[in-house]
């Protein structure tokens, strides 16, 4: 672990001596929190030129000759002044094997130009919003939820978040307590706010099974009191691996929701910046 460690230090110190490219924001690790060996959570300082909308995703890479970029969706709201991540550890990943070894004082570069669909622009309005996220995926939502906008425009607000395991589900947990608890947050959330989690390979947790056959046999309707989703109330947005998408966007679209984007608002919009 130490060996680890060091050597991550050392080509970060190393790395910094490299030029940071056109287009590139070089900015400083603050925090990074170990959930399992598959999933952690870092933050990093804010550039005051860095704008975006909650909800859009960015380039990251780490410092060195030849940097590997991969997508993030930005975790933290577009009013925060530190920029937060949410990451998978993949054990040969060329990006994450070593992004999980970053600590406080080491460098992050982050492409200047933040895009995406999962923002409020693209959908129509409606009444109530869900976002279905399952593993990382919940990456854009953890933005989303902690963005005054969204209750101002949706009467209720429905997370769902579908994990392996137990131990998978404490990032989106945490969050939703922390928006509830939020001295302004938490105000514009009450009784708009839900989560509804659920483990696929885990007996000890209480609700179980992926979100396609929740919906599909009506229990995450009927658990949550709600009406099944319709397209004159119901917005949606996905986040998860491709098959996740593809099968959850199926259910919207069996549902009557139709797929928009930032140039074409509809009624449900898929980040599909992770997966392919
Ligand atoms: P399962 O355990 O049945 O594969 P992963 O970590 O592999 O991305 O998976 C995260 C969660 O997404 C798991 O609970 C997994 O369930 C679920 N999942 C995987 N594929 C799909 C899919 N096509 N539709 C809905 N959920 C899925």
């Amino acid at each position: 672990m130490n060996e680890m460690v060091d050597q991550a230090k050392l080509s970060t110190d190393t790395a910094e001596a490299v030029a940071v490219p056109n287009g590139v924001f070089a900015q400083e690790v603050l925090e990074v929190e170990h959930y399992t060996d598959r999933l952690f959570r870092f933050r990093i300082t804010r550039p005051d030129a860095f704008r975006f909308r909650s909800g859009e995703f960015v380039m990251i890479g780490l410092p060195g000759p030849k940097p590997v970029w991969r997508a993030y969706s930005v975790a933290s709201p577009s009013w925060d002044d530190t920029v937060e991540f949410y990451s998978i550890k993949v054990p040969d990943g060329p990006l994450t094997s070593e992004l999980q070894k970053i600590q406080p004082g080491h460098t992050l570069w982050m492409r200047k130009k933040p895009t995406g669909t999962l923002v409020v622009d693209a959908l129509l309005p409606g009444k109530r919003l869900w976002m279905f996220s399952t593993g990382t995926g919940i990456a854009p939502f953890a933005s989303l939820i902690r963005d005054p906008e969204v209750y101002e425009k949706f009467d209720q607000v429905i997370l769902t978040h579908t994990c392996r395991d137990v131990a998978e589900l404490a990032y989106g947990e945490h969050l939703v307590n922390e928006v509830k608890n939020h001295e302004f947050l938490g105000e514009l959330a009450e009784g708009k706010l839900t989560l509804f989690n659920s483990v696929t390979r885990d007996p000890s947790f209480p609700r179980q099974g992926r979100i396609t056959d929740l919906m599909a046999s009506g229990e995450l309707f009927e658990q949550l009191g709600v009406p099944p989703i319709n397209p004159e109330d119901d917005r949606g947005m996905i986040c998860g691996s491709m098959a996740m998408l593809k099968d959850t966007k199926a259910a919207l679209e069996g549902f009557g929701l139709e797929e928009g984007s930032n140039a074409k608002p509809n009624t449900f919009v898929v980040e599909r910046a992770f997966v392919g």
